[in-house]
């Protein structure tokens, strides 16, 4: 198999040739990123591949897939390229996350979508990604109709500029940063701009993506997303509720058996505890309100469960229904 990683210095780009080792896709690679990086090397199976310079060109030719993490901007005008080559193009940005005809996939959620299509696959949002996967099978048992969600998001979720900006604030080095107030010894409830009906862009795309995925457009649901001083690793505090009554022992057997979730009782999971997991992990499952609603906290590694892994495994869902 032949594959692109667009973005392969970043640290999703990273954490993609790791994944794909994990998951013993056997493929050659090209990597590409910008002309800053152009030249160095990275190693994929023990292999040194040198990095390439994205060009006009580059995306032309024919891969069995490109794995897109370079941002929005790139995204937007290289993916079509792309794709109008014949490629499949696996997106990691949010640039066509809300374009119809393209979709948005969680493959143990909608990996269906992927049967006799080929183009650009949306990635969705890292918080969404481990939210759906614990939302969805207690959705089958019991009839998601509400979700109140608070973040906890790591640095790591904006990229090798977010890390730095904490490290040298922690080292006391006075740096600005990339984030609107220091992050260091703080946390920000901001991530993304703000829109005109006060929710940031962050909590938007949580709020639109869950409805897509799980395809309940008419689900309630509000967010507020917080950056707070952690490398790696996103937490979130979800409460739902549902049309039909709930039993918390019932509804912890469903997510101990529910595909790429790791249910823990009787404790709570911590993110530097993520280590190499490609899971969401739940833990402190509790009765809401009432008997029609649940309360759990809820921790997944950004950059791998949250995009390369997922990334990694629209492809091998892709391949298996496209085969
Ligand atoms: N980090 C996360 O947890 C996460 C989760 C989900 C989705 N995403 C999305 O994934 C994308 C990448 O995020 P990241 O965290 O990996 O960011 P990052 O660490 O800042 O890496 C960005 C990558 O894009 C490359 N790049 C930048 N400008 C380029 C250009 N003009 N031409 C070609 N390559 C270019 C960079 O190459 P150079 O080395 O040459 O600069 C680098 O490889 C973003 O769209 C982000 O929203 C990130």
């Amino acid at each position: 198999m032949k594959i692109a990683v667009v973005g392969a210095t970043g640290e999703v780009g990273r954490m993609m040739l790791t994944c794909l080792e994990e998951f013993r896709v056997e493929a050659q690679l090209d990597l590409f990123a910008s002309e800053r990086s152009a030249g160095q090397t990275l190693y994929f199976n023990d292999e040194s591949i040198r990095v390439q310079k994205l060009e006009e060109d580059s995306l032309k030719q024919r891969y069995d897939y490109i794995l897109m993490s370079a941002g929005g901007a790139i995204s937007k005008s290289y993916a079509p390229i792309a794709a109008a080559a014949g490629n499949t193009i696996i997106d990691n940005s949010s640039a066509w996350r809300r374009e119809q005809g393209i979709p948005l996939v969680v493959p143990e959620i909608n990996g269906s979508e992927l049967k006799g299509y080929s183009g650009i696959v949306a990635n969705p949002n890292c918080s969404t990604i481990q939210m759906v996967l614990a939302l969805y099978p207690l959705h089958l048992k019991y009839g998601l109709s509400k979700v109140v969600v608070s973040t906890y998001q790591s640095v790591s979720g904006s990229g090798h500029k977010g890390i730095a900006t904490l490290e040298k604030q922690r080292q006391g080095i006075d740096d600005d940063g990339i984030y609107p107030e220091r992050i260091d010894l703080n946390v920000i409830p901001q991530i993304g701009a703000f829109m005109d009906n006060g929710y940031s862009q962050e909590e938007d795309k949580m709020q639109y993506e869950t409805q897509r995925i799980m395809s309940l457009t008419e689900l309630k649901i509000c967010a507020t997303t917080v950056r707070v001083p952690v490398l790696y690793g996103h937490s979130e505090t979800v409460y739902a509720e549902f049309e039909r009554e709930v039993d918390v022992c019932e509804a912890a057997s469903v997510l101990a058996a529910a595909p790429s979730i790791k249910y823990h009782d009787n404790t709570y999971f911590t993110p530097i505890q993520l280590g190499k997991s490609n899971d969401s992990h739940v833990s402190r499952l509790r009765c809401g309100v009432d008997n029609h609603s649940l309360a759990f906290w809820n921790v997944g590694n950004n950059v791998r469960l949250g995009a390369a892994t997922n990334a990694v495994r629209i492809l091998l869902k892709h391949r298996e229904l496209n085969a």
